[in-house]
């Protein structure tokens, strides 16, 4: 994940038609609850496929299911203390029914599977990123004792599961797994495995099912998604098969790696109008010697370089980037050199973050987490006040241009408001006067903030 945007999504189930159970389990429901990047909400969608098959049904909520997962997260200490707390608030529902399974999915399952099964003994079912297709035969397991696969497997690629995708315009489709970067501070690569890319069949195949199901966006997802590579062809090929498919009117993908970029791929992008121009480049720091220290294969120059060549390719390119405060040994001119790369991409949006050490690093045996939390907080808290004064003064621009935009649903606030993404991942909400979730509307912008652009719908 250099660096699946990262979001805490709301405790999620899906409802769906009533089932003909294929095994034993009818009757029996399930509740997920995801957290973490996108990639967690992609793996959700095919363990609720999987587990569909099988003839689970689903529930609304923790208390009407049978079966309880979190699928969890390990980028940051602190998303593991927040899974540790909503398993400990979940006990009391295993106190009040000694049948009901827990379990714990995902990257944390991964990283902290012995002391999970042992902090937290009224957790029965333990199970990593390459096991989901087991999911069935652990959860019967653990009905009799406690069940843990963490296997990495890296000849899994989740071929021929149909994911059951939420609702909505966009659809996630998984193009690669695990990811050889090594970056010295992330966890990744040792919870998720080696970097392996989905053969390109079965990404079309799961492209033109999203389609025909009246998914009008899609997102592809790998850690370092720009490095996909099968026998036949590689990530622009796969871009421009993509492009193919009637229906599809949108095309994103998360996350590249600034390494990884292709003359060949920003000539697809600038070509391709299907592709959504908006990347999300991480950087994670502005200085040369800490991104060494990182492992980020690129420097500062580099990274200039490509911003450049892909806005000169591709006119009105929006760029977002992940950014991390107080790696270890970073010092006060480091940290300035962070801000002044950041005013001089001007990103439409960043994701920045304290740094966290993550044990099974190399960052983590090998570099003293110098920077006290105290300094840490301060660093971001700046990078964060920067960064909200250029993406207001962005937005700002944006008034009296007009966009189209992909409509998700009704706007959180105010009465007919309707919100969507603009092709440039911009928050766009307007009166919806009769406009229908996952239409292309076009909208004139007339008023911002630094999240959300405000408008009206053009007639
Ligand atoms: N501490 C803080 N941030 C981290 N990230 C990854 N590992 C860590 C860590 N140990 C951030 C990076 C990455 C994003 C998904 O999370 O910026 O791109
Ligand atoms: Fe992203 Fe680096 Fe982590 Fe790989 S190791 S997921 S490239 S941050």
């Amino acid at each position: 994940m250099s660096a699946l945007l990262d979001i805490e999504l709301d405790s999620r189930a899906v409802q769906t038609e009533p089932e003909i159970p294929v095994a034993s389990v009818s009757g029996q429901k399930i509740f997920i609850e995801t957290y973490g990047c996108q990639m967690n909400v992609s793996d959700t969608e095919l363990m609720l496929g999987i587990l569909k098959q099988s003839g689970y049904t689903f529930a609304p909520r923790p208390e009407d299911a049978d079966v309880i997962v979190l699928n969890t997260c390990a980028i940051r200490e602190h998303a593991e203390e927040r899974i540790r707390g909503r398993l400990g608030q979940l006990r009391r529902l295993k106190y009040q029914r000694p049948d009901l399974i827990m379990g714990v999915s995902g990257c944390m399952a991964k990283h902290v599977s012995e002391s999970l099964m042992n902090d937290a003994p009224y957790v029965d079912l333990v199970v990593g990123p390459d096991s989901y297709r087991r999911l069935p035969e652990l959860i019967a397991e653990a009905r009799g004792d406690s069940a843990l696969d963490v296997r990495l497997d890296r000849g899994e690629y989740y071929m021929d599961i149909d994911p059951l995708r939420e609702e909505g315009s966009n659809a996630w489709i998984t193009i690669m797994r695990g990811c050889d970067k090594f970056c010295t501070f992330c966890i990744v690569p040792y919870v998720r495995g080696r970097e392996r890319s989905v053969p390109a069949r079965e990404i079309v195949r799961q492209a033109r099912a999203a389609a025909n199901a009246g998914f009008r966006e899609v997102t592809l997802l790998g850690q370092t998604v720009n490095s996909y590579r099968d026998s036949t062809c590689d990530f622009a090929d796969l871009l421009s098969m993509i492009a193919r498919i009637d229906g599809i009117s949108r095309i994103r993908f998360t996350s590249p790696h600034p390494s990884d970029f292709s003359e060949k791929f920003i000539e697809t992008m600038a070509r391709e109008k299907k592709i959504c121009r908006f990347i999300h480049l991480p950087v994670q720091s502005g200085s040369d010697r800490v991104l060494k220290a990182m492992k980020r294969s690129y420097t500062v120059e580099e990274y200039l370089a490509l911003v450049d060549d892909l806005r000169n390719a591709i006119p009105d390119l929006c760029l977002s980037t992940d950014i991390i405060a107080g790696f270890s040994g970073e010092t006060q001119t480091d940290f300035e050199a962070t801000l002044a790369l950041m005013a001089q991409v001007r990103y439409d949006s960043a994701f920045m973050f304290k740094y966290s050490a993550r044990k099974g690093t190399v960052a983590f045996r090998e570099m003293p987490d110098t920077v006290p939390e105290e300094e840490k907080a301060q660093r971001l808290e700046t990078i964060i006040a920067q960064q909200n004064r250029i993406s207001g003064e962005i937005n700002a621009t944006y008034i009296g241009r007009t966009l189209e935009v992909l409509v998700q649903g009704d706007a959180r606030k105010g009465e007919g408001l309707a919100v969507g993404k603009s092709d440039g991942f911009k928050t766009v909400v307007f009166p919806r006067e009769g406009v229908a979730n996952n239409a292309l509307t076009d909208v004139e912008i007339t008023q911002t903030t630094l999240r959300t652009l405000t408008g009206r719908k053009v007639q």
